[in-house]
């Protein structure tokens, strides 16, 4: 496979670290936890989008655009960093917001609302909770084509064959940083949403045949959803890498204990998760991906799913600034030193 030849824009100008969470692997006595802090990726606020938008973009621009549109929940780093890459471009940028299931819009809400402004978003429309967002980017759209403009229309999460490339990178620089090391990763936690991440990774381990399990940890759906989505992510992003001859599907493993009542709903896991990631190692997760997807890891070690010499790397995906949307979420402690 060669990534090189795939258009690709760049916006980190470096791998992102890997590091050994040594409190937090003291402190749960199982295997060794260590993280990719993919949460330190380029942009406003980096995250996993950033990789994904590096191949997206790129054929934003091949193919002239002059608009990119997206759409996402209120508090959507997919959104946030999607007008950042497209106003580092020189591109307008319009987004489709939708409310979530307990949190209707507020303008004043702290979290997203800054950066859009400050980065200067050209159209939010806000929709209701339970609207088909998709449908409404796809009318936005239109409607642009209609005044004249070229717009590029980025799904949801920024999860097709081209977003799910960027973790194909991601991939293959997880090895190339293992091989420099000398650190035997086995196992490999992730979020698995939109699914672009996850996919992106299995296709990348496997183009490179190296024996690492990607355990995805669902933050929105129930296997009987999540695992067709990922196993047809992984077969459009494997065709458009040409590896159509590789079988992917039974390396798609999700776990749906962890999402709680629903996508954003907050679960107790989660809350003790992201408290005891914080004190013991400095490090801030999100309440929405990150969270859940730690709460699930500590979960699958306590209950013994690792074996102790296990090398286990958690992928940090971002979603850090969301945090600052609903502070009073961590008044109760969970987690206490
Ligand atoms: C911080 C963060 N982590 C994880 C995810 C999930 O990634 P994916 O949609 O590729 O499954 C998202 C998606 O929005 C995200 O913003």
């Amino acid at each position: 496979m060669l990534l090189a030849k795939y258009p690709r824009r760049s916006y980190t100008h470096a791998k992102t670290p890997i590091e050994k969470l040594t409190h937090l692997t003291e402190l749960l006595n199982g295997p060794s936890i260590f993280v990719k802090r993919d949460d330190l990726l380029g942009l406003a606020g980096g995250g996993n989008k950033t990789r994904k938008l590096e191949f997206l973009i790129a054929d934003a621009i091949h193919k002239g655009a002059d608009t990119i549109v997206t759409c996402g929940a209120l508090q959507s780093n997919h959104c946030r960093l999607t007008l950042a890459a497209a106003i580092k471009e020189g591109l307008k940028c319009q987004l489709v917001l939708e409310e979530g299931v307990a949190t209707p819009y507020n303008p004043d809400a702290n979290g997203n609302n800054l950066p859009f402004k400050l980065l200067g978003a050209e159209s939010i429309k806000v929709v209701p909770y339970g609207s088909d967002i998709i449908a409404d980017m796809h009318t936005l759209g239109e409607e642009l084509v209609m005044a004249g403009r070229k717009p590029y229309l980025i799904p949801l999460g920024g999860s097709n064959e081209l977003g799910s490339a960027g973790y194909v990178a991601c991939a293959q620089e997880i090895l190339q940083q293992t091989f420099e090391t000398g650190l035997v990763i086995d196992d490999v936690v992730v979020a698995s949403g939109s699914g672009g991440t996850q996919a992106g990774l299995i296709v990348g381990f496997n183009a490179s045949s190296a024996p690492i399990k990607v355990h995805g940890i669902n933050v929105s759906r129930p296997n009987e959803a999540q695992i067709p989505l990922i196993t047809d992510l992984v077969q459009q992003t494997a065709g458009y890498l040409n590896l159509a001859d590789f079988h992917f599907a039974d390396r798609v493993h999700c776990y749906d204990s962890y999402v709680g009542e629903g996508y954003t709903i907050p679960t107790q896991g989660m809350i003790e998760a992201v408290q005891m990631v914080a004190r013991t190692e400095g490090i801030l997760l999100d309440s929405v991906y990150t969270g859940k997807v730690m709460a699930g890891l500590i979960d699958l070690i306590r209950k013994g799913a690792f074996k102790k010499e296990d090398n286990v790397l958690f992928i940090h995906t971002g979603g850090s600034p969301s945090l600052y949307a609903n502070p009073t979420l961590f008044n109760e402690d969970f987690f206490a030193l």
